[in-house]
């Protein structure tokens, strides 16, 4: 017996909903939940402010977006180098970057909740948000992590939790530029964790204390610069639609001169449009030759490049085009959420790029209790595993089994059965049409390939 598919009129018939119109984000959190995607942070001890485990099907999904990157901006590209620098540095780093002087958010308290907010985000000026109460006039708080490094707790041992991945970079610059021997135009890609201790996180994942931003320090002669910028906010923004995101849920927004940030002529941010609305996803700034003159400053080293042909020395421009990964997992998570009817039921799936998808094929075996289903299922899960994230379950009938695998972003399900057994062939489902396949064994693998894109090496 073969799983009979949905006849055409119930396909036809399905109701979409799907996308950041339709999904609040209590529904996603949910999900994550439920699911094994996200976790509140040491949640036994009743969490612990806006941060955030990523648990099994998350930690796939997540290092997903991050090989995605890596691959499109590092691997794929002629011009670009790798790092992977250390969160705790030299704290005359955040001196040069102005990060000590200068990162800094505007907060006020309550006078009769006491809850704290920033400044710039109250809705209306002087008043609590969450009591009507009257607010403080606001004072800098700084967003960095400051700890103690070594055994002594003195002020001569303060350094911080980096802010930002970018000065890992920077401060880099000279060491890639030699041993890379590269030339200008090139770009060194980082990812990486950074902390900023935000007064008011929230909005589950899109604003925690801890998170992963994935950034690119591009470097660049002087007087190219813009059209670089131009070219960095194309390139970063085909990157989402290529995984999938619709061009009508992003928006280019660039910065008014008031919101520059201190080491910026420009700036582009890409905005998706969330449950609570459009906001941003990535920054693309242009940081000028900011960041390479304060380090020359401060730690006395020159960085610049030296130009054989032109026997001159410049100090680089620099774009930089830095996305939170955390960010991106959400707005990934917002626009694949579908809600169907299919037989007046509601099925709810994750229509995930086949890229990102945890699980990219999940093998059950129609009948549970019969050894020879079950071996060749299998077998079968033993030889796709090699090729693609493939998963076996057999813990369910087979509805909730396709349930369970649409609502974690699984694109294609194979089932088993007893017929297998005879003609050897399976039924391979595609989890966005809900069409069925019967495909022979022994082609699931190279059908599946192609289906998904996986590029052959
Ligand atoms: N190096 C430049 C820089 O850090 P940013 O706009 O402050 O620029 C870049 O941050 C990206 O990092 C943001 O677009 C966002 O995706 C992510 N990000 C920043 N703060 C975050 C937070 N508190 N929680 C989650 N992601 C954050």
């Amino acid at each position: 017996m073969a799983v009979p598919p949905p006849d055409k009129s119930e396909i036809s018939n399905l109701k979409s909903q799907s996308g950041p119109a339709g999904v609040t984000l209590d529904t996603i959190v949910s999900l994550c939940k439920r699911r094994g995607f996200v976790f509140q942070s040491s949640e036994i001890y009743g969490g612990i402010g806006s941060t955030w485990d990523w648990g099994p099907l998350g930690v796939e999904f997540k290092r997903n977006i991050k090989d995605a990157w890596w691959k499109a901006m590092v691997h794929d590209r002629d011009d670009m180098e790798g790092i992977d620098a250390a969160i705790i540095m030299n704290p005359k780093v955040w001196e040069a970057s102005g990060h000590i002087a200068g990162f800094h958010d505007p907060m006020v308290e309550c006078k009769a909740c006491h809850h704290r907010f920033r400044e710039d985000h109250l809705k209306e000026k002087g008043k609590c948000p969450d009591c009507g109460g009257e607010v403080t006039p606001p004072r800098q708080f700084s967003l960095m992590f400051k700890t103690n490094v070594g055994p002594v707790e003195d002020t001569s041992a303060i350094a911080y939790l980096r802010p930002e991945t970018a000065q890992g970079i920077f401060v880099n610059f000279d060491n890639v530029l030699t041993t890379s021997r590269r030339k200008l135009p090139f770009g060194i890609a980082q990812i990486g964790k950074a902390f900023r201790n935000e007064i008011t996180p929230g909005n589950f994942v899109f604003r925690s204390r801890e998170f992963e931003q994935m950034e690119i320090e591009f470097f660049v002669r002087p007087g190219t610069d813009e059209d670089w910028h131009r070219r960095w906010v194309e390139d970063r923004l085909r990157w989402y639609t290529d995984l999938g995101i619709r061009p009508e849920s992003l928006r280019k927004r660039e910065h008014g001169k008031d919101e520059l940030a201190h080491y910026a002529k420009a700036c582009v941010d890409l905005e998706f449009e969330f449950p609570m609305g459009w906001s941003e996803l990535e920054g693309i700034a242009n940081r000028t030759d900011f960041d390479l003159k304060q380090h020359t400053k401060f730690s006395g080293k020159t960085l610049s490049f030296f130009d054989e042909e032109k026997k001159d020395h410049v100090v680089p421009f620099v774009i930089e085009p830095s996305a939170g990964v955390d960010r991106s997992a959400l707005a990934f998570l917002v626009h694949a959420y579908t809600e169907e009817k299919v037989k007046d039921e509601k099925r709810v799936s994750l229509k995930l790029h086949p890229t990102l998808a945890p699980i990219q094929a999940a093998i059950l075996p129609l009948l549970r209790n019969r050894p020879d289903v079950v071996e060749t299922a299998r077998k079968l899960y033993t030889d796709l595993k090699r090729r693609i994230r493939a998963r076996y379950d057999d813990t369910g009938s087979i509805g909730r089994l396709y349930r369970r695998q649409d609502e974690i972003g699984t694109p294609f399900c194979i089932t088993v059965d007893v017929q297998t057994l005879t003609d050897q062939k399976v039924t391979v489902r595609d989890r966005d049409t809900m069409l069925q396949d019967r495909i022979g064994l022994d082609s699931v693998g190279s059908y599946l390939e192609t289906k998904l894109g996986v590029p052959k090496v």
